[in-house]
């Protein structure tokens, strides 16, 4: 049989992180099985796919050497999957660093919403922004995340709240999935606040949704999920019901922000509609916990947000994990909640906020944030087969990435076999 031939090597990893296992989401016991390889080497071939796994001696009796082929040497680090964040609101204009000091100060995150502040900031700087400057801005900020190691991104509209705003922030996610290295999918949160035009009859709005922005949304390429803030000041729960529903007959797949302030039934809406995955769910019980199980959805944690708005109450996510729920984590990355865009950040805060363990919190931010947005196939694991996606750490385990929080760990990221970013910068 002839040896597949690789384009690039990376060889003896003192700990090779593979994530190699059965094909599903993690929980329970499994959510922390890192399929560990010590002195572990990967071979990614010329299309950007991983061609073989193992002990570097075996790897390099499988794999034929070319002279093109490029060798990283990957002594006393660690090598873990790149990771994958499955939640962002990364295309906007301008920021929120007032609002962020007026919320020290005590204001509330909700009432600057009700007041026409806060998300609706972000809208009206979003919408009069063109294509082109909200492509720079979000393109800067998916820069920054491939330093910090995430090799793939989901992005949510919900800055737009009409159908050409919608669709011009849906268009530079379309675009930032065809010119990015990493890879990138979209969401349409065109229910991310009831937009001002609208204030006094949010049904109206909802109808819009619905019959308009959903199904032009589904046209384009890259956006595939249909997404809904449940939230007291935002959509109810049968309104969010309704978009869902209209979304699915357009094959868009329902994902909800649930739960995050209050417990209004959105987890449950979630499990009801077969979401893919729940997002936030700080306030979800063990009913609520159990209906998600049952329903095969995944929990994205999101400790960036509650963290930054300063919460003392917390996603339950260990006794998540205990009953059978696949945890995933993303940074939420937006100009209000979360100006956060670094994964190992989000690991830490998991592991200190959540008690999670590092093991854990590596599964929750690679195969099942893969699988969180549809990818589990073919992302969020080091196996033959899958995307070339890997992160080098300046650290002999990924145990340091939480202890070390807040501290660069990220040396080298490849994205399907090219490399990206080397000694923490962005390769030219
Ligand atoms: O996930 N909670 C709703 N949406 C975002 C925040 C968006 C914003 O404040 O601009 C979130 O936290
Ligand atoms: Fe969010």
């Amino acid at each position: 049989m002839r040896r597949p031939s690789a384009q690039l090597l990376v060889i003896h990893a003192a700990e090779l992180a593979t994530l190699a296992g059965p094909p599903r989401p993690r929980a329970g016991k499994e959510q922390s099985d890192l399929g560990v390889i010590v002195d572990g080497a990967v071979a990614i071939g010329p299309d950007g796919r991983i061609v073989a796994v193992g002990r570097t001696a075996e790897v390099l009796q499988e794999v034929s050497l070319t002279p093109e082929t490029a060798i990283l040497d990957a002594q006393g680090r660690a090598v873990i999957p790149g990771f994958v964040d499955p939640h962002t609101h990364a295309v906007f204009a301008g920021d929120r660093v007032a609002e962020f000091e007026q919320r020290l100060q005590g204001a509330d995150y909700l009432a600057i919403l009700a007041a026409g502040g806060g998300i609706l900031q972000t809208v009206q700087e979003t919408r009069a922004a063109t294509l082109e400057e909200l492509f720079a801005q979000a393109n800067r900020s998916l820069d920054r995340m491939l330093v910090a190691g995430t090799t793939t991104v989901e992005i949510k509209s919900g800055y737009g709240l009409s159908t050409e705003a919608e669709l011009k922030q849906l268009q530079v996610i379309a675009k930032l999935a065809a010119e990015r290295s990493q890879t990138v999918v979209g969401t349409v949160l065109a229910a991310h606040a009831v937009p001002p035009e609208f204030r006094d009859r949010p049904d109206d709005y909802v109808e819009l949704v619905c019959t308009e922005i959903l199904p032009q949304a589904s046209q384009i390429t890259s956006i595939r999920f249909c997404d809904v803030f449940c939230e007291v000041g935002a959509f109810t729960v049968d309104q969010a019901r309704q978009i869902l529903t209209a979304g699915k007959t357009y094959g868009l797949r329902p994902k909800l922000h649930a739960e995050q302030k209050h417990r209004l039934g959105g987890a449950a809406l979630a499990a009801e509609v077969q979401a893919v995955s729940a997002d936030h769910l700080e306030y979800v019980d063990d009913e609520d916990i159990d209906k998600l199980r049952t329903a095969g959805v995944i929990a994205v944690l999101l400790p960036g947000a509650a963290f930054v708005l300063r919460e003392r109450r917390h996603a339950p996510a260990s006794r998540m994990i205990e009953r059978g729920v696949p945890v995933a984590l993303g940074t939420d990355f937006n100009p209000g909640t979360s100006p956060i865009w670094s994964m190992p950040l989000i690991l830490g805060l998991a592991c200190l906020l959540y008690g999670l363990t590092p093991g854990e919190a590596l599964v929750a931010a690679t195969l099942n944030a893969a699988y969180a947005i549809g990818l589990g196939e073919t992302h969020g694991s080091i196996e033959p087969g899958k995307w070339g996606d890997l992160v080098i750490l300046d650290a002999p385990s990924h145990r340091y990435i939480p202890y070390y929080f807040g501290s660069p760990l990220v040396d080298t990221v490849i994205v399907k076999g090219r490399v990206m970013v080397q000694k923490g910068q962005l390769c030219q």
